[in-house]
């Protein structure tokens, strides 16, 4: 077993340790608009449920190098303190994929995506249609863990409505097969949901 210290390590690479690790990885896609009402829609698989009661989840953007160190995502999230964070299915894996490129602010990624806004209840930026479950969040509070390139930026987010297509649900249990929920691994690597096996918690 090799013992690898970080502080010896380019953050290019505690990247690839980092995201080869920690799989497989669930993905946010959050659509967000910013003060003038442009449509912004991007992935984010640092991300995760941290409390049910409130519910709030998390995802974390990360720092850049260069004239434009945050991600449109979180320009957008400052201004207008709500997201709506779209569970991904394989289904449109490769629309979601389109909106990681680095567009300008300007840009609107449903245009670039193809894929369809629909009216949120509570919140100014729209769903996307495609997705079969989707949280319509406010901010609930940002956490700076490192402003160094490479660094995080965490969004915490209290879900306001939870949106899921009925088919999928029995009671409030969704189901995993029919979500068809894509997840990311390290590299250009992603997982399917389908190969589920079970466990009963011991008493
Ligand atoms: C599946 C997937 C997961 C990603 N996860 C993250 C992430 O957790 N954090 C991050 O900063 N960027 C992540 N990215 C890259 C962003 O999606 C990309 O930088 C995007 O252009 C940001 O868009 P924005 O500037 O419109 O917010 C991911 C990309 C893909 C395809």
């Amino acid at each position: 077993m090799l013992a690898l210290d970080p502080a010896q390590i380019e953050a290019a690479d505690i990247y690839k340790l980092m995201i080869g690790m920690i799989v497989p990885r669930p993905i946010a896609f959050v659509s967000t608009i910013d003060s003038s009402g442009i449509r912004n829609l991007a992935p984010f698989s640092y991300f995760t449920g941290c409390s049910s009661n409130p519910p709030v989840l998390c995802f974390s953007t990360s720092v850049r190098s260069g004239p434009r160190p945050y991600k449109d995502t979180l320009e957008n999230v400052k201004a207008t303190s709500e997201f709506v964070v779209n569970i991904v299915s394989e289904e449109f894996a490769e629309q979601m994929n389109a909106t990681s490129v680095s567009a300008l602010p300007e840009v609107d990624e449903f245009e670039l995506s193809g894929l369809t806004p629909l009216p949120s209840d509570l919140v100014k930026p729209p769903r996307v249609a495609e997705s079969k479950a989707q949280m319509e969040c406010r901010l609930n509070q940002i956490v700076s863990v490192s402003e160094r390139p490479g660094g995080g930026i965490l969004v915490l987010g209290e879900v306001l409505r939870f949106h899921v297509l009925e088919s999928l649900l029995d009671g409030y249990r969704i189901d995993p097969v029919k979500l068809n929920a894509i997840g990311r691994m390290g590299g250009p690597a992603y997982v399917r949901t389908h190969d589920l096996f079970e466990m009963q918690r011991p008493k």
